[in-house]
């Protein structure tokens, strides 16, 4: 087996730079991966209380590693700490007030596309339980020099399906259409009668990009009838929304090693389905229909009915997780939650770091205190990112560091700008 491995190393070592993944990336040379691991150690000999002994020893023996090897493998507590620092640091989640609570599952002994999808049914389940959702993220193997591990091509786990029609015509997540297309293309079986609300398959690429699919047992996927407590023909609808939204494709980045199949779950907030997936015009775009249900579209003179359709939709899926026993939070509930976690964290002496077009939610916006709240991204790692072409660019292990001296900031900064000028460097 290692041998196999081994050869496989070898040959993969040229096709580095090629690929969806490769592209994802971010480069990091030698001399910022031990940058940044040596921060993520320090910050987590920290948090333990360790000694400088104990750190300067696992100092030495880290950057021997990645001088020797260019990579290091975290102790499941690093790994561990590391996921929950980097779910801290995330400038776009409101829901952060709970990081230290995050269970960890190390999963990075599974390697094979069928054994991940396995683990990742089990992670689901664990989520879900009986409705009570718990916040699990599951970390699968690294990216090591020359050897790219598999990973999540989907989105989340689940995601329902959009089909376009000849005549323009679109049934289910407009979103999921592209996904649809490449899951059908691949041999999935789409249901004979295209519904609303089909579930996709997972899409998985393997170390040499190939695509593996895998259906989603049936009794697998948590899902919750939309209904209104005041009007009933929204349930005629037949909306649904599934319990548990499973991030996949984001890579985890610690101390410089990065994880890009580490999938991550929390629970809802309502306007996420509310305001959003069914809503939005690139989504299912219910609001017209769910207004002539509920009787509000009083047509052109009343410039208001999406406002009054939105509350009243978020009120039926707040009113449905509910009753079905399913954990949801609301807006301003969310929002009450992250100014705690915002006082939290200047009483640790931490800077916070928040995307304020990201958490504003988008439902009685003014109305929640987020949205006065001055916010700034530093972009610090340990973090979550979807590409270094985007989000993933401007991470940085020091930003907001008060300890570091000015010339060691300046000498980041001309690196870093170095690097962005020339990403290929
Ligand atoms: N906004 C995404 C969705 O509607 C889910 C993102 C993660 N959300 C969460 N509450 N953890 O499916």
């Amino acid at each position: 087996m290692l041998g196999f491995w081994r050869t496989h190393a070898a040959r993969r070592d040229h096709v580095q730079g090629a690929g969806p993944l490769a592209h994802r990336l971010r480069r990091l040379s030698l001399l910022d991966r031990l940058d940044e691991a040596h921060a993520f150690l320090k910050l987590f000999a920290h948090a333990q209380g360790g000694t400088r002994s104990s750190f300067q020893k696992r100092w030495a023996e880290v950057r021997r590693a990645l001088i020797k090897d260019g990579h290091y493998d975290h102790t499941p507590e690093e790994l561990a700490y590391g996921a929950k620092v980097a779910w801290r640091n995330h400038a776009r989640c409101i829901g952060r007030l709970y990081w230290d609570s995050l269970i960890v599952r190390d999963r990075r002994h599974v390697t094979d596309p069928a054994a991940i999808f396995g683990d990742l049914c089990d992670h689901l389940e664990q989520a879900t339980g009986d409705g009570r959702i718990r916040s699990i993220i599951s970390v699968y193997p690294p990216v090591r020099p020359g050897v790219r591990p598999t990973y999540i091509e989907s989105p989340q786990l689940v995601r329902y399906a959009g089909y376009l029609a000849k005549d323009g015509h679109v049934i289910g997540d407009r979103k999921a259409i592209e996904a649809t297309r490449i899951a059908h293309s691949l041999g999935w079986a789409q249901p004979e009668q295209p519904g609303p609300f089909d579930i996709l398959p997972v899409m998985l690429r393997d170390g040499d990009e190939r695509r593996h699919l895998f259906e989603l047992p049936a009794g697998a996927v948590r899902e919750v009838p939309i209904s209104h407590p005041d009007h009933p023909a929204l349930a005629e609808l037949g909306l649904r929304w599934y319990a548990v939204p499973v991030v996949s494709d984001m890579i985890l980045t610690i101390g410089g090693i990065e994880y890009p199949c580490a999938p991550f779950n929390g629970f809802y907030m309502c306007t996420e389905i509310g305001s959003r997936n069914l809503a939005d015009r690139g989504r299912y775009n219910l609001l017209p229909e769910i207004a002539r249900s509920f009787g509000l579209y009083a047509g052109p003179s009343d410039a208001l009915w999406q406002d009054t359709t939105l509350t009243e939709i978020n009120r039926a899926v707040l009113h449905s997780f509910k009753a079905a026993g399913v954990s949801m939070i609301d807006h301003h509930g969310a929002s009450d939650q992250f100014m705690q976690f915002h006082a939290r964290e200047s009483a640790a002496g931490r800077r916070l770091s928040a995307d304020w077009a990201w958490l504003v939610p988008p439902q009685a916006s003014s109305a929640c205190e987020v949205f006065h709240l001055d916010m700034e991204d530093l972009h610090t790692v340990p973090n979550f990112y979807r590409s270094r072409a985007s989000d993933g660019a401007r991470l940085m292990p020091h930003n907001g560091n008060k300890d570091r001296s000015r010339l060691s900031k300046a000498i980041d900064d001309v690196r870093r700008w170095a690097r962005l000028r020339h990403p290929h460097a």
